[in-house]
């Protein structure tokens, strides 16, 4: 978790990217590293996620890429075997539980309540991804969780705009924040790298 915490100290936003073809992947993470991003996390949504994941990896070798849309013990199988660097999930189900907590490697499970928190804390996570962040209650659900839940951080991720980054990030409780709005998948197809560049530069000026 060393790796992750500290790469996230540098720039905690996680751009979340789907991927249509391989070739996209090593324009893709070298722009958002010139963005000055350190790490990105690929769905396991597209035929090529697994095969963009690794390229991205010896593309932006300072960078560390996670795994994202993680929903059964063989999506774990396949992405670490890809190289993952960390894996993100929307949610756990009682056997992706048991899958997650047998493996070592950093996993931010999905949380949308307070009981799935305590739930995940008690199995030893206590970095969460909050997702869906905006439809689940956004700014204000993390806010009040930070009194009672106050041993817990979360990534909130889902429906977050360059509009909303700051605001998230000031919470006590959220160390980062995910999103897919500095690199949406039109950007991608359309292959503006420098947009996608300039698009991550200025999410992290935000927090200047
Ligand atoms: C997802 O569901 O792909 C992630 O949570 C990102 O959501 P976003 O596209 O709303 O940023």
């Amino acid at each position: 978790m060393s790796d992750f915490l500290a790469a996230i100290a540098r720039a905690p936003i996680v751009p979340v990217l789907t991927v249509e073809t391989v070739e996209e992947a090593a324009p893709l993470a070298d722009a958002l590293m010139r963005g000055g991003l350190t790490t990105l996390e690929v769905t396991l949504r597209t035929p090529a996620a697994l095969e963009a994941l690794t390229e991205m990896k010896s593309a932006a070798p300072g960078m560390l890429v996670g795994a994202g849309t993680i929903l059964s013990e063989g999506d774990i199988d396949a992405a670490m075997k890809a190289g993952a660097d960390f894996l993100v999930t929307p949610g756990l189900s009682p056997s992706l539980a048991t899958a997650v907590i047998e493996q070592d490697i950093v996993t931010l499970p999905g949380v949308s309540t307070a009981s799935e928190a305590m739930t995940r804390f008690d199995e030893g996570f206590a970095f969460l991804k909050f997702f869906p962040a905006e439809a689940a209650g956004g700014v204000p659900f993390l806010k009040s969780l930070a009194g009672p839940l106050s041993h817990l951080d979360f990534m909130p991720t889902g429906g977050i705009t360059a509009a909303l980054a700051k605001t998230y990030l000031s919470l006590p409780n959220v160390p980062a924040i995910g999103g897919s709005w500095m690199a949406p998948k039109a950007d991608i197809q359309a292959g503006t790298w420098d947009k996608i560049a300039e698009s991550a530069k200025t999410a992290l000026a935000v927090l200047d």
